[in-house]
């Protein structure tokens, strides 16, 4: 599939038959998006309910993510076949830098310049990054060039809107891929998604959703509830009024949940 459908399914946390399941339940509800990486320990197991699910290769879209362990100059290309014979296809149709090479210890050129040539390679269709600064963006455009960054896969949420990186993101010509869209559940708990919600009979997950598509967004909620995955399929059935959007804009409080040790100086 060439472009990427707006709704996915994540899959961080899932594995083994976990992972199975959800991307198996999420194909039947008519997710054609998927998201992985390397980190997670499941693509095997996201390659076989694919191909369990026998779903001919140019009807759905997969992702995964390069971890920063195999930016050498040959671990990196091997990975992503090693990614790729895990999820059984040929090729994915994006590959993403995970993270950003921690304390810089690799150049950002060495391993966008690996990155570039699994395209040229035929490794993937398309490439991007994720958790990537806004300065760290405007380099990788100095490195590869206008045009060539499809994405940046960032923790975007209604408690953590990002907003400087995401306008920024788009002002390069990268879509935003909002990672975490339920800050792990929390939205469930919103009182102000819960009272929108009502007044079309739809849950927070639903209508938050409805938000990241009204924000021009990407997402990629992940869930292990076959009611769950169906929910979140149906979210267009969400309507938002301009006063119910301006009502999620306020819920940025800026509530980073990812901050791992080896993150970069977050805008
Ligand atoms: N690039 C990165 O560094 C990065 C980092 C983190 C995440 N990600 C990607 O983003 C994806 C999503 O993030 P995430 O999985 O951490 O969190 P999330 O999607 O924000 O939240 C997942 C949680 O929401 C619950 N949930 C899902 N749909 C629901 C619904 N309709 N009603 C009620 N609860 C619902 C799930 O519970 P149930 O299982 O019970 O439904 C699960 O506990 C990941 O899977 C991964 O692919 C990328």
């Amino acid at each position: 599939m060439q472009d990427m459908p707006q709704l996915g399914i994540g899959t961080f946390r899932l594995e083994d038959n976990t992972a199975y399941k959800s991307v198996t339940d999420g194909l039947k509800a008519g997710f054609r998006h998927i998201d992985t990486a390397q980190i997670y320990g499941n693509e095997e197991y996201v390659g076989d309910a694919i191909k369990a699910f026998g779903i001919e290769r140019e009807d759905f879209f997969l992702t995964t993510k390069v971890w920063f362990d195999h930016f050498g100059n040959d671990s990196f290309i091997e990975s992503v076949h090693e990614s790729l014979a895990k999820l059984k296809v040929d090729h994915v149709d994006l590959l993403l830098i995970h993270w950003p090479s921690p304390d810089d210890k690799v150049p950002m050129e060495q391993y966008l310049n690996s990155l570039a040539q699994a395209k040229k390679d035929g490794l993937t269709r398309h490439i991007g990054v994720s958790n990537f600064t806004i300065e760290q963006m405007e380099k990788a455009v100095e490195i590869l060039g206008e045009g060539e960054i499809y994405t940046n896969q960032i923790e975007l949420h209604p408690f953590m809107q990002n907003r400087k990186v995401a306008e920024r993101a788009e002002e390069l010509g990268m879509k935003v891929t909002a990672y975490m869209p339920f800050a792990v559940g929390k939205v469930m708990k919103s009182e102000t998604l819960q009272s929108i919600g009502q007044k079309s009979d739809a849950s927070p997950a639903q209508v938050t959703l409805a938000w990241m598509k009204a924000k021009g967004y990407y997402t990629i909620p992940s869930s292990t509830n076959p009611d769950h995955i169906q929910d979140n399929y149906e979210f267009e059935k969400v309507s938002l009024s301009a006063d119910d959007i301006a009502l999620i804009d306020d819920l940025d409080n800026g509530e980073r949940i990812v901050d791992p040790d080896f993150g970069p100086e977050w805008d």
